[in-house]
Order: structure tokens, then sequence, then C-alpha cells
């Protein structure tokens, strides 16, 4: 090697024959997986007992020897797929998670590769301005005007801390450099997502401070009875700092009445904030964008793209009708990473985000945007509301079944029988042959089965085999 020439290391550059081959056996293996999935010929499967699993996929002795080479790499692969979760099976009907779409998953092969950790625009321009544009797009589709803005972070439990950090600056702005008086409340409902109360305990109000809402017996907020609430708070020495509501319920699927209590929040002063985590992506569709009528008087609203905007998880938007008032939740600065006083700070989004570091979020949801279209993807969410609505007829329509209440998105809670331990001990059955994969909830204190439709490929056939196997096991 000449003078001056730089040493390569060839164990820690790229060998790009390695990546193009390794690549190849996995997206090979990977289509596989997707196709025999959504075609349904394999069972949807259970996983084995967490140490019996390690021992399976070799895990510990591949760390320590680190011998896995591209030969056994693809039989290795093989097993990860086989005792893995097969989101695109239509027996797989257990959680919110969505069966991404291929836009969004090649986006995360890319950002894999070139690793764009994007909250400061200099440090992945390209990923930066897909969030921007994202969020830009999300708070113009809520129906908020110019001012509207936000941030994407990794999932919506961080995105509900967020929001609320908001709304405690709004409300105390000391809180930052003083901390908490106990003087601030939450209000919300006992079914509201469990991050909302670890979000009100985390911020240092303590978990007391949430002040239950009245709910139905779907568990949806009364809005009559919200004034009795804010007495209930007042009397306690307290004060809101916020409202919290659902679109839709992570139980029930359904949505709270935005329009009735954003008018109460209005008139009280109170910030309205709209977890939407589950449900916001019904606004693109003209057919169910009505489920959320009022969100555009909310203050706030959190929307995941993981969930029915089929991007990979995480990719999950804290949108505020006046983005400023989300810098103002964040009081401290990154010497070293922003100058003080300077215009590079419009480049940045950490003064919005609990994060420095942050993936590329905004691709996953750019891309399957680009690919698919705002109808594109209005046209999926029908597909899985809609199917969820025809379960609901014929498992209403079978002796011994019923369901919660008619379905307003793709999570329908139905049971066979009264008994909330039937319930268990059905899905347990139904986990152990394999065949099924779906949830259960509580709801007013009596146990469902619960079904969210996430996968394309999910059909009556389906259900139809579902219900006749629960009455073969409760017989
Ligand atoms: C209404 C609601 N809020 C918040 C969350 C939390 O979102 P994440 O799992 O992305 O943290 C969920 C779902 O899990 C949800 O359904």
């Amino acid at each position: 090697m000449g003078t001056g020439a730089v040493s390569v290391d060839s164990v820690a550059t790229w060998d790009t024959a390695e990546y193009e081959r390794l690549a190849a056996i996995a997206v090979a293996a990977v289509a596989r997986h997707v196709e025999e999935s959504q075609a349904g010929e394999v069972p949807v499967g259970s996983p084995p007992p967490l140490p019996e699993l390690i021992e399976r996929l070799g895990l510990r002795s591949l760390i320590r020897e680190g011998r896995l080479d591209p030969e056994c790499f693809e039989p290795w692969l093989a097993e990860v797929l086989e005792q893995s979760v097969r989101l695109h099976h239509p027996a797989q009907i257990a959680h919110q998670v969505g069966a991404p779409d291929v836009p969004a998953a090649i986006a995360d092969l890319v950002q894999g590769a070139i690793n764009q950790p994007m909250s400061i625009y200099e440090m992945g321009p390209a990923a930066h301005a897909m969030e921007r544009v994202v969020v830009e797009w999300m708070a113009a589709t809520i129906g908020w005007p110019d001012g509207a803005g936000g941030v994407l972070t990794h999932g919506g439990s961080l995105a509900n801390l967020t929001v609320l950090l908001a709304a405690r600056a709004a409300a105390a702005p000391d809180a930052w450099m003083e901390g908490v008086d106990g003087t601030l409340a939450v209000l919300a409902p006992p079914s509201t997502h469990y991050s909302v109360r670890r979000s009100v305990a985390m911020l240092g109000l303590g978990e007391r401070a949430v002040v239950d809402l009245e709910v139905d017996e779907y568990e949806r907020i009364v809005p009559a009875a919200l004034g009795e609430a804010l007495e209930r708070c007042h009397a306690r020495g307290r004060r809101p700092m916020a409202l919290v509501a659902a679109a839709c319920a992570t139980s029930t699927g359904l949505h709270d009445d935005l329009e009735a209590i954003g008018a109460f929040c209005r008139e009280h002063g109170i910030w309205f904030h709209v977890d939407a985590a589950h449900g916001a992506t019904a606004l693109l569709s003209p057919a169910h964008r009505h489920r959320l009528r009022g969100i555009e008087h909310a203050d706030s609203a959190i929307w995941d793209a993981h969930k029915m905007m089929r991007t990979s998880a995480l990719a999950a938007a804290v949108l505020l009708r006046e983005g400023w008032r989300l810098e103002a939740a964040f009081r401290q600065k990154a010497a070293y990473l922003i100058y003080e006083e300077s215009d590079e700070t419009g480049l940045s989004l950490l003064e919005r985000q609990v994060e420095c570091t942050k993936a590329a979020l905004g691709t996953r949801i750019f891309m399957n945007l680009a690919f698919r279209g705002e109808q594109g993807i209005a046209r999926y969410l029908e597909g899985q509301y809609d199917k969820t609505v025809r379960f609901w007829e014929l498992i209403s329509a079978r002796e011994g079944f019923e369901c919660l209440s008619r379905p307003e998105s793709n999570i329908l809670c139905f049971r066979y029988g009264r008994d909330s331990e039937l319930q268990v001990r059905l899905r347990e059955r139904l986990l152990a042959q394999k065949r099924f994969h779906l949830s259960s909830t509580e709801v007013n204190g009596e146990r469902w089965l619960r079904m969210t439709v996430t996968a394309p490929a999910t059909n009556e056939e389906t259900i139809e085999g579902l219900l006749d196997v629960i009455e073969a096991i409760a017989a």
C-alpha cells in the first residue's frame, strides 16, 4: 500500500456482494412466508415456551460464536419466520398491529442499510423532509387551519405522553422548572388506553390526578355527565389540564362523541385531546370519516400509522392544532446539537419530541401514501371495516353467540354464552390448537373475545370456521 493510503479493514467495510446475497435470501424467504400466510396454507401457529424457542433458534450459541454465514442463514431464517406471528394470515385476528404493505416494508429495507436518524435535517435530509410533509398532510387531513403541526414518534404511547406534556406546559408553564404542585388533573374514561394513565404518572401528577369520566354500557364517554365530572375535579381541589376521548377505544373499537365532548371542552376552556391512534386513518374514507366528526375541534390528536395505514411498527404522530405548543412543551436544549439563537433550530425536531436519535418513521408512511394514494389506503380501511360488519352479522345470527355492539371499526367484541371464565378458556384452547389467534378484553367488568381484522385475507369462511371450532370446543 502506498504512503498516505488509508488501510481498509475488510471486516468492517461492506462487502456489497454479501449484502446482495443475504438480501436475496431474506427477500425470497419473506415473500414465501407472506404468500403461504395470506393463502392460509399453514396453521396460524402459537409460540412454544420461551426457553424452548431460545434453544431452537440457537440464540445463545450464535451470539457467543458469531457463526451465522450465508449458508446457514437460509434455514435459520426459515425457522425464525416459522416462529413469528403471521400478520398476513386470515386467522390472525388478535391485535391491532397492521399487516404491513409492500412500500412501507421496502422503506424499512432501505433505511436499515442507509440509517438516517433524521431528527436534525443534516442527519437525514430526505427522510426529514418526508416526516415534515407527512405531518403537514396529517394535520390538514384532520381539518386544522394553518399553524397546526406536530412530530412523528415511536408509538402511540409516547405520542400520548408528548401531547400531555404539551398540555401540562399550557396549563402550568412553570412545571418544567418547578415541577407540579398537585392541582392539575386529566379527565379520561376508565377505558382510556393505559398509556394515558401512565403518562399522567410519569409527568409527575400522580395517577390519582386522573378524574374518571362516566361511560355507558359500551364504555363510551357520556357527554351529559361531563359537567358532573368537572365538579368532582374541582371538589378535589384540581383543575383540568386536558380531557382525553377515544377514536376509537382500544377494547371495543367504538368512538366517543367528539362533537359533544369538544363543545364541552371549548365552553370550559379545557384542552381537548383525541386519542385516534387506531381510528384516525378513517379520516381518509368518505364513508367512515363521519365517525371522527368533531376531531377538528380538538387541541391535539395522535395517529398510529402502524395500525390502519399498514406501516411496520412503529410510526405514530403527535398532532397539535397550534403547532408551537409542542415546542413550548420542551424547555431544554442540547448545546452540541442546537446552536443557541441559530436559525438552524428550524431544521431540527428535537424541540418537539422525547427522542434524540429517531428512526426515519416518515419514510414508511410516505411510501405507502406515495404508492397507494389516500384512496388506496381508504379502500383497504373500508374493506376491513365493512368485513367486520359482515362478521358481526354472521356471529349475531349464530345461536349461543352475541356481539357487544355493531362494529364501528375493524375491532369486534363477541362471546359464546355469558360466562367470563368460559371466554378465557375458549381463547386458550383456540391458541393451543394453533388455528386461530384472537384476543380477549374486559368491557364493564365482563370478559369478551375480541377480534381485530387487519389481514386483508380474513374472510367470511375464516369466521365461519372460527365459530364452528368454538362450538366444538364448548361442546
Ligand atoms: C387508542 C390507543 N391509544 C394508544 C395506543 C398505544 O399505541 P402504541 O402501541 O403504538 O404505543 C393504542 C394501541 O395500542 C390504542 O389503541
